[in-house]
């Protein structure tokens, strides 16, 4: 029994060590140590033994078992430390590789101008406002010296909501109610919170029965007002020029040329000198392909009509102003210098044009 015993230990020593996977592992541990094992198969030779004997065969049994079970641990141990390497292996990750940069957007074009118009013009005390994009015909006409049926009114391209049971708010007899076509809507709206002196800006959208190369359907407009007791053109062109300076440039210039609107009297255009050519109208001896002589179109101003004040509730003895409004769109285009062929360019949602800005 004691030779037996040997022969297993050695038997089961190799078997252990020759293990390569868990598979092998557990098929040894079944043929030697299981309940059914080799070790178990012997030990009832025992009984058959005189008593020295059996301490003897006893002893060695137990030494037997207690090497075959040390060459198990040490196998177990020896095969999951080759798997958990295998693992680490085929799982390894590099964290000194640079990852991969999440893409970041950024607003539209139009919502930068927007936030930089905004913050210019709060640098002079002048604090947006909002006033309603769906109005009464009143404050969008009426109120800014635009009876009705006036021919004035051809000029903003409007459209008109159904609105069968609106009123006028003036007569209280029924009224029309327009998507606003200008934010000039916000001058007599401004003047009747009755909070004097004004100087408010509104930026807001504006819609016209127009789609074409040069014009959206739906646009913005910033509306300037400021309304005191003794505001004067010099004011207004000081804040234009603070504007324009800000917005396009230290060297940009600003020209005020007479014009004609209803609703501010005198009244102007407003030109800058070209973002391309600085005011030249040449680059380098070629016609600059922005503008036309050296000046860009920018927006209407002017000094507020006496009747706009009177629709307002000021009295044009105590109170003058000025008011001016333009498109954002083409004042964010011309800040890029650009000329687009088309301006629904801007808003077709092609990243590749997106992205420039
Ligand atoms: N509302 C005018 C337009 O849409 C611009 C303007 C605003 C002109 C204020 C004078 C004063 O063209």
């Amino acid at each position: 029994m004691l030779d037996q015993l040997k022969q297993l230990q050695a038997e089961a020593l190799s078997a252990f060590t020759a293990a390569k996977d868990t598979n092998d592992l557990e098929a040894a541990r079944v043929a030697y140590l299981g309940r059914k094992g080799r070790l178990s198969e012997i030990m009832p030779q025992l009984a058959s033994l005189s008593n020295d004997e059996k301490r003897l065969a006893g002893q060695t049994a137990n030494e037997v078992k207690a090497a075959i079970e040390g060459a198990f641990i040490a196998a177990q141990a020896r095969i999951e430390s080759t798997v958990a390497g295998a693992n680490a292996e085929r799982a390894w990750i590099d964290m000194t590789l640079p990852g991969n940069r999440p893409s970041v957007g950024h607003t539209h074009l139009t919502t930068q101008a927007i936030a930089d118009l905004t913050e210019i013009f709060a640098k002079l005390g002048f604090n947006r406002q909002r006033h309603p994009e769906v109005d009464w015909d009143y404050y969008a006409f009426e109120a800014l010296n635009m009876p009705k049926e006036h021919p004035a009114r051809d000029d903003w391209e409007t459209f008109f909501v159904a609105d069968p049971d609106g009123k006028d708010v003036q007569t209280g007899e029924l009224g029309k109610v327009v998507l606003t076509p200008h934010t000039s809507n916000a001058q007599v709206r401004e003047m009747k919170k009755g909070a004097l002196p004004i100087r408010m800006i509104n930026i807001s959208k504006c819609y016209r029965r127009q789609i074409s190369a040069r014009h959206l359907p739906v646009f913005h407009q910033i509306e300037g007002l400021m309304i005191d007791g003794n505001v004067t053109i010099t004011d207004l062109k000081g804040v234009i020029d603070h504007f324009v300076k800000n917005f396009f440039g230290p060297n940009t210039k600003t020209r005020l040329r007479p014009y004609h609107f209803r609703f501010t009297e005198p009244s102007f255009e407003l030109d800058i000198s070209c973002t391309v050519c600085n005011g030249e109208g040449s680059v380098q001896g070629t016609k600059c392909k922005l503008c036309k002589a050296g000046w860009l179109e920018l927006g209407g101003a002017g000094m507020v009509h006496t009747n706009v004040l009177k629709a307002g509730g000021l009295d044009p003895k105590k109170y003058t102003g000025f008011a001016f409004g333009w498109g954002v769109e083409r004042t964010a285009m011309m800040r890029g210098g650009l000329k687009l062929d088309d301006i629904r360019m801007m808003y077709k949602n092609d990243l590749r044009f997106l992205k420039q800005f």
